[in-house]
């Protein structure tokens, strides 16, 4: 059967990349069953352009279904405000190709600068750790054995933002969806109340939402091997990547920022069984 993979986010920067790069590494696999990629994106004619603009850059490579290779780059339209896009989403990916096997949530959104206030947390929130756990919630059923879930966390997300104490609760091994969301509206509530310094809680909305993320990803990782599904889930950061978010001074290139999000999503030596719910950077495991 042909495989299907989404990535979010993926009109510019990283997402892009990780297009481009799944589809070329796909192709250097050799896999003998074709590939569709979806090239998601919020606005339609941003992705669109995009997409126009990596079928022109692939070309030359030959690696597209209309050149004679087993790759398909298509447009899908998700905002992960706009949990209709994700209905949607989920009800094109059962009617074209019957479920989906690689989902990688790349999008995300930052203030710049250190602007910082309860408005600031919920926006960020909004997008990068609701956004993200619902369209997990649409898309995890429908994905087949042997696919894989990878969440774009981050560095800036690391445990050692928190208090000691914080980070037992995000560790804890029962910490389920309710549990996490509680978690984090306690955030939320610390910081409408002027409290979340004393409280153990960083001034970091955006490191504060990929928190959210990683503790997500363990979770569902947890979930899917309690339901014997054979389902790779993984959170990772991408590195330091020069992209509009990260700014002209970060230190890697896009392609090299899609590097570990690609080798997770092909890799065959990874495997839920042994490698479920763990965070990486620079395709290995790293510490949370
Ligand atoms: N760059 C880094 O150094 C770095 C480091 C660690 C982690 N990350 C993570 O890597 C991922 C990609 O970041 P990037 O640096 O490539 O950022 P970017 O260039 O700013 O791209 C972000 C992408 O997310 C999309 N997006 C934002 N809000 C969205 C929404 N509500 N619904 C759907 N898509 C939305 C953007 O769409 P629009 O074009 O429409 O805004 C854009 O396509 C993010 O998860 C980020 O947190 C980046």
């Amino acid at each position: 059967m042909a495989k299907v993979a989404l990535v979010t986010g993926a009109n510019k920067g990283i997402g892009y990349a990780i297009v481009k790069n799944l589809a070329l590494k796909y192709t250097e696999l050799q896999r003998t069953q074709s590939l569709t990629i979806y090239l998601s994106a919020r606005n339609k004619s941003l992705g669109e352009t995009s997409l126009t603009e990596l079928q022109k850059e692939l070309k030359p490579q030959k690696i597209l279904s209309d050149d004679g290779g087993n790759v398909d780059l298509k447009f899908m339209r998700i905002d992960l405000t706009d949990e209709q896009t994700m209905e949607n989403a989920k009800e094109d990916l059962l009617k074209n190709h019957g479920g989906l096997d690689i989902l990688i949530n790349n999008a995300a959104m930052a203030f710049k600068g250190s602007a910082f206030d309860v408005n600031v947390v919920r926006t960020t929130f909004a997008t990068n750790f609701y956004g993200t756990l619902k369209l997990c919630n649409y898309l995890l059923p429908i994905i087949r054995p042997e696919g894989r879930l990878i969440n774009i966390a981050s560095s800036a997300g690391r445990l050692g933002i928190l208090s000691q104490e914080l980070a037992r609760e995000f560790t804890n091994d029962d910490l389920d969806v309710d549990g996490l969301i509680a978690l984090m509206k306690k955030f939320e509530d610390a910081v409408e109340k002027g409290t979340w310094a004393e409280e153990g809680w960083p001034t970091n909305s955006y490191g504060m939402s990929k928190v959210g993320v990683t503790a997500l990803t363990r979770i569902l990782a947890r979930r899917v091997n309690s339901e014997g599904k054979d389902i790779l889930v993984s959170a990772c950061c991408p590195g330091w990547v020069r992209t509009d978010m990260a700014g002209p001074a970060a230190t890697l290139t896009t392609d090299q920022g899609a590097e570990t999000p690609v080798f997770l999503a092909l890799d065959e030596t990874t495997v839920p069984q042994a490698n479920n719910g763990e965070f990486w950077k620079r395709c290995k495991v790293a510490q949370w």
